[in-house]
């Protein structure tokens, strides 16, 4: 049976960590798996922008002894209209796996569906998977555990902040998303790991104090406050979100020990102030770079 990459709730916890061990070795030792996807091809299916995810599918890929295929948003006869069922099995009789990156979350469901290749979601309006999975390969390299850290997520409550739920949830973490109101999370995302949550004993704060919710904090995390596909809304959005901004008075209220982590691309003097994405608390690169070896980890484990 094939395994997709679709959201982080679809793994036990238990498979997410396994995939953590692999990244970290491949990390390690990248020789090792040369050969492991040698003769493979991955479909790169993008209908929005992208640095990190775009060049470190297909740096990993060709790594790993495969080749990317790049299927940018005008490429492919879906954009006049073919159907994403006829899509995913005419690619599937081409390609060992895909990997998309588009506006709906249900068009990723559909076109796994469709699929008997792996399809790998590299980011919708819904959630970022592979972002929050590779955060996570980051913060167990900074503070050597992730059992009991607390992350606090400060801003939009967006695609980003849902799978960092996901993430904490199924590895351990705390976690409170510190958004005002109209951005907090939706309550699909929030139900989908609940059970889970308490089971755990994990808590899963909502607040719009941002003081309450950084306090005490491991990880602060942010994104932007437009995303792709939001931009008529950008002004708006400036405005609603002011006193959200991750500054040094935010830092200070976590504390000493607290790093600050993006996704990236930033938007200095917006979600984050120049002195902290670029100060000693950031790790925000050594994160853009695990986005690599995660992916690599993910590829071997589905496609191989
Ligand atoms: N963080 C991230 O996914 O970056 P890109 O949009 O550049 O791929
Ligand atoms: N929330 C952002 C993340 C970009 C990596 C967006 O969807 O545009």
């Amino acid at each position: 049976m094939k395994k997709d990459f679709i959201a982080l709730t679809d793994f036990s916890s238990a498979e997410l960590s396994a995939m953590l061990d692999l990244a970290d070795r491949i990390k390690q030792s990248p020789q090792e798996f040369d050969g492991a996807l040698k003769g493979k091809t991955l479909g790169m299916i993008f209908n929005k922008k992208s640095t990190r995810t775009r060049i470190s599918f297909e740096v990993g890929i060709f790594q790993l002894g495969g080749r990317g295929l790049f299927l940018g948003p005008e490429d492919l006869q879906l954009a006049r209209g073919e159907s994403i069922s006829d899509t995913g099995k005419v690619l599937s009789r081409f390609l060992d796996g895909i990997m998309i990156r588009t506006y709906s979350h249900s068009d990723v469901l559909d076109l796994a569906g469709y699929s008997s290749v792996p399809v790998i979601n590299g980011l919708t309006d819904f959630n970022h998977p592979c972002q929050a999975l590779a955060d996570m390969m980051t913060i167990r390299e900074k503070f050597g555990k992730l059992d009991g850290l607390k992350l606090a997520y400060v801003g939009d409550s967006n695609n980003v902040a849902v799978s960092l739920l996901f993430a904490c949830v199924k590895l351990g973490l705390h976690i409170s998303l510190v958004s005002p109101q109209g951005y907090t999370l939706t309550k699909e995302a929030l139900e989908m790991s609940r059970e889970e949550a308490e089971s755990k004993n994990l808590s899963v704060v909502l607040t719009e104090n941002v003081q309450e919710g950084v306090t005490d904090a491991d990880i602060i995390y942010t994104d932007v406050w437009t995303s792709m596909g939001q931009e008529q809304e950008q002004q708006k959005r400036l405005n609603d979100l002011k006193g959200y901004t991750v500054n040094d008075q935010v830092m200070q209220w976590a504390g000493p020990k607290a790093l600050f982590m993006h996704c990236l691309p930033a938007h200095r003097g917006e979600e984050v102030s120049a002195s902290v994405i670029d100060g000693p608390a950031s790790i925000v690169f050594d994160q853009a770079e695990n986005r690599l070896h995660l992916q690599k980890a993910v590829m071997v484990t589905l496609m191989q």
